[in-house]
């Protein structure tokens, strides 16, 4: 079977991890200073700072935001439920605005008719490694004073113009999961250019200790910070990301010419100047006979790891769906996420199946795969 996710884990992981090993020190201390200044450089901002894992690092972001009870939060509802659940968590209203049926993708048009009093940030997702529409989700926030954090969990080294996703908003989160474009196991970053949002961050994760360290706090917070153990992992994945991230937009690539001809078979649209990092590769199926589910089962008969992620957007999911029995639901007035009909999400999520893109595909495996593709579908 093709998996449809490998990490590369190699002799420079093992040194790394058995030199903090053999340092005594395995809480986060210098070497997750050192991941921190090399992710900052390779994402183009001023700050990053390690986090538990990509929940913990949007939870200590929208925290560092000061999102408060009965605000609301503009994101995507096409996307992994812990985009929603940290807006959730921080008794703070997830508001899901539909995506773009091709980037699958929040629909920037669409945020402007979203935005309320009550707005206080948007939370836009770089879905499967392609980028959202930063620049015009920007120029709105700004217009509305509101704030942008951009969930960059699924998207390391995706880029708009040159410019890496991480970098466009007033701060950003990113996960290095165990199947994630460059990983850890479990662990996560935080980036951003505002010395007060990082300096937010610094105590939140820490449970409000000064920089000095030590007893003394000065604000609530939590025990998000990462060790310096998973930190020497991130170090060596963050050397091999250009190179992964190349190998993944060359399969998409080949992957994108060889279903060209194929009408039934839709990619999802990389806009001008955009670049994926293909963390996932997902075209949409649209054909009379054979649906998605049947396809991935005839691509798991074939070798071929395949699956779909999100056919329950998360205004579909029990937990939106039973809302009024979440602690907050008290004190914050919820949408009935039920008459929510977000239909481009729903069509996406009933439609895409996900089949390997990552760099362990060789050329044989990906001419496998397009070729049971193409001879089912043609
Ligand atoms: C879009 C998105 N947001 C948030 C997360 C949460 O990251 P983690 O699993 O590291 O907590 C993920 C992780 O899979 C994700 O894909």
């Amino acid at each position: 079977m093709i998996p449809i996710a490998k990490p590369i884990l190699g002799q420079q992981e093992i040194e790394a991890v058995v030199e903090v090993l053999k340092s005594g020190f395995l809480a986060e201390g210098k070497v997750s200073r050192e991941f921190e200044k090399a992710f900052a450089e390779y994402v183009g901002t001023e700050y990053a700072t390690v986090a538990t894992n990509g929940t913990a690092a949007l939870s200590t972001a929208l925290d560092a935001l000061e999102i408060k009870p009965g605000d609301e939060v503009i994101t995507t509802p096409f996307t992994f439920i812990a985009s929603a659940n940290t807006i959730a968590m921080m008794g703070a209203v997830p508001i899901f605005v539909d995506i773009d049926p091709s980037t699958y993708n929040i629909s920037p048009e669409r945020i402007e008719g979203a935005i309320t009093e009550k707005t206080r940030a948007i939370m836009p997702v770089h879905i499967f490694g392609m980028p959202a529409e930063m620049k015009r989700i920007m120029e709105i926030a700004e217009d509305h004073d509101l704030f942008v954090l951009e969930d960059a969990c699924q998207a390391h080294g995706a880029e708009i113009d040159g410019k890496k996703v991480g970098s466009f908003a007033h701060v950003s989160a990113f996960s290095f999961y165990a199947t994630k474009n460059m990983m850890t196991g479990e662990g996560g970053m935080i980036t951003t250019d505002d010395e007060e949002i990082y300096d937010r961050c610094l105590m939140i994760k820490n449970h409000g200790r000064g920089k000095k360290g030590g007893y003394s706090h000065f604000r609530i917070g939590y025990n998000n910070r990462m060790m310096d153990l998973v930190s020497a992992i991130g170090i060596e994945q963050l050397k091999r990301l250009p190179g992964v991230v190349k190998a993944r937009r060359q399969n998409a690539a080949y992957y994108d010419d060889m279903f060209s001809e194929l009408k039934s078979v839709v990619p999802q649209e990389e806009l001008k100047n955009f670049e994926s990092s293909y963390h996932v590769y997902a075209p949409l199926l649209h054909h009379e006979e054979i649906d998605r589910d049947k396809m991935i089962d005839l691509l798991k008969k074939h070798e071929v790891g395949s699956r779909s992620v999100y056919a329950l957007p998360c205004h579909k999911q029990d937990t939106y769906l039973n809302i009024e029995d979440w602690r907050w639901a008290e004190f914050v007035d919820y949408p009935d996420y039920s008459e929510i009909s977000l239909p481009a999400s729903e069509m996406v999520g009933n439609k895409h199946f996900e089949i390997p893109v990552h760099p362990g595909v060789s050329k044989e495996d990906r001419e496998h795969i397009a070729h049971v593709v193409y001879e089912t579908l043609s």
